[in-house]
């Protein structure tokens, strides 16, 4: 490769000098990833209190293993934090974008955050580069990327598409551990250079065209996205002729062609990818007419899903004004402080606007769930007994390991009546059996404490 900077010698003949830009979720544990690999990453973001954080040694989201990963190996002198892009630009020889993706109001993925450091990039570059992008795109992104950049330089360069598929709350493990990497470019020089950069992490290297690479992370999304919203309706169902949608779920996971994962029924998916990148293959295939009627239906299982646990409250209570409920869990998913696009939002919502009052708790994703729902008849509790305590009823939102392990009969003891709506399935028979709960949870009426009564209510 040309343009290698002089430091390139100093990491041995395998370590690269690698710019990643955004660090968010992807790009920082991404960047942090990569340079404890032994290749010299410079961290690039537009917000300097970030960067400052990320120089103090903070991370400013919570993901496990992370912060100590980043310690080390900025320590070491591998990674750094700036908001110098033109620096970490000429000072790189791959170039990472890693910038958010979010929805438009139409549900189309706003580019503009891409093409802008598509654009920085062009205005920077002083020698080749393989300028890859990370974020997830549609289809054609990465034509339109070389196109900027070749607008503003004359300057020699590629392009590739590498998606990533990391999860949040286990994303540090999922990048050193990845199932695959996908690489699409139509450069050989970008192949080699992402093959060398990319395989200490794995053999699974999937070789193939941009636009392939831009569509597998599409459809990855949108096929985990229908697994979960085909296993949800499969639960709702399950609850009406009186069957265990978790047996259920075990007996069909068996089946290799199937697979076990990501059939755990509940309240249906949310976050920052699933939601906002189905609504966008949706667009995506819209735009060259075409109707994905399935993955439509898949959107919309799923938002009807989260209200299951609404109706249930309403088929208990009636009228759910001056009622007092403890939700649970406000993160969208355990082990991570990201609540966008969180069923909690939804539902708290629903509930203060029926005039309940909520009292919520999560281990550490309050401060951001406040930034989306704040309301005076919402009590923000530090512990779950102080949320539960004297409430007419316990919703559980998402499944922290802190509350399976919690003593059930404890628990009912302190609230006014000793009911729970268990969104994720966390507690099984025996212990709800032991409990004195009246209890509902998904797809498993035969767990209902007081059956007849379940059966009737769902
Ligand atoms: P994020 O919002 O957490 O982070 C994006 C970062 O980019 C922010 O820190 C922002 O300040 C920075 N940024 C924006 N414009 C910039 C610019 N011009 N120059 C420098 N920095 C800039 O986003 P994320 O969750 O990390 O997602 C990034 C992309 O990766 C999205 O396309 C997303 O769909 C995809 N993705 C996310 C995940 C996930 O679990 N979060 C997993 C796989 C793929
Ligand atoms: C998801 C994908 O799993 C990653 O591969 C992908 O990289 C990422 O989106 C992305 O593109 O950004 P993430 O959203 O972090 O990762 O979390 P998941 O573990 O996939 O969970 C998503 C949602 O689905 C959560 O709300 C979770 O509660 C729900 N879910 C998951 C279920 O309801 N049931 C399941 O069986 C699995």
């Amino acid at each position: 490769m040309g343009g290698h900077h002089p430091k390139l010698c100093e990491l041995g003949e395998n370590k690269m000098n690698i710019a990643v830009i955004g660090t968010g979720y992807v790009g920082l544990v991404s960047g942090v990833c990569f340079s404890e690999l032994g290749n010299r990453v410079i961290c690039v973001d537009n917000n300097q209190d970030k960067v400052e954080m990320l120089n103090a040694g903070e991370v400013p989201i919570y993901e496990p293993g992370l912060q100590e990963l980043m310690i080390a190996n900025k320590r070491a002198g591998k990674l750094s934090f700036t908001s110098d892009i033109a620096a970490a630009i000429r000072e790189s020889d791959i170039i990472f974008i890693a910038v958010g993706t979010p929805s438009l109001p139409n549900g189309e993925a706003n580019l503009g955050y891409v093409e802008q450091v598509a654009i920085e990039i062009g205005t920077h570059l002083e020698s080749y580069k393989i300028v890859v992008t990370k974020s997830t795109v549609p289809v054609g992104t990465n034509d339109r990327v070389r196109e900027l950049i070749q607008s503003i330089s004359t300057q020699p360069f590629d392009v590739a598409s590498v998606p990533e598929f990391l999860r949040e709350g286990s994303a540090v493990k999922d990048t050193l551990n990845p199932d695959r990497i996908v690489i699409g470019t139509d450069s050989e020089r970008a192949i080699q250079a992402l093959k060398k950069l990319h395989r200490p992490l794995t053999e699974n290297l999937i070789i193939t065209d941009i636009r392939s690479a831009e569509m597998i992370k599409y459809a990855s999304n949108a096929f985990l996205a229908t697994k979960i919203s085909f296993i949800n309706e499969i639960s709702n169902i399950c609850e009406k002729v009186g069957a265990d949608v978790t047996r259920v779920a075990e007996g069909m996971g068996y089946d290799k062609r199937i697979g076990s994962s990501f059939l755990k029924a509940g309240i249906g998916y949310g976050g920052s990818c699933f939601p906002k990148d189905t609504q966008a293959l949706i667009q995506i295939a819209g735009q060259v007419d075409y109707d994905f009627r399935l993955l439509k239906s898949v959107v919309q299982v799923n938002q009807d899903q989260r209200f299951n646990v609404i109706r249930k409250l309403e088929e208990i209570f009636g009228t759910l004004s001056g009622r007092t409920i403890a939700v649970w869990g406000l993160a969208f998913k355990p082990d991570t402080d990201d609540v966008r696009d969180a069923p909690a939002i939804d539902i708290i919502r629903y509930l203060t606007e029926a005039g309940a009052v909520v009292k919520a708790y999560d281990p550490i994703a309050t401060a951001n769930f406040r930034k989306e729902v704040d309301a005076t008849s919402i009590v923000w509790e530090e512990n779950p007994l102080h949320a539960a305590r004297g409430a007419d009823a316990l919703c559980v939102l998402t499944e922290w390991k802190e509350f399976s392990q919690m003593n059930l009969m404890e628990l009912a003891s302190m609230m006014s009546e000793a009911i729970m709506i268990d969104g994720r399935n966390v507690y099984n028979k025996e212990q709800i059996k032991a409990s004195g709960f009246q209890y509902y949870s998904v797809g498993r009426p035969g767990l209902n404490h007081a059956e007849g009564k379940a059966a009737a209510i769902i």
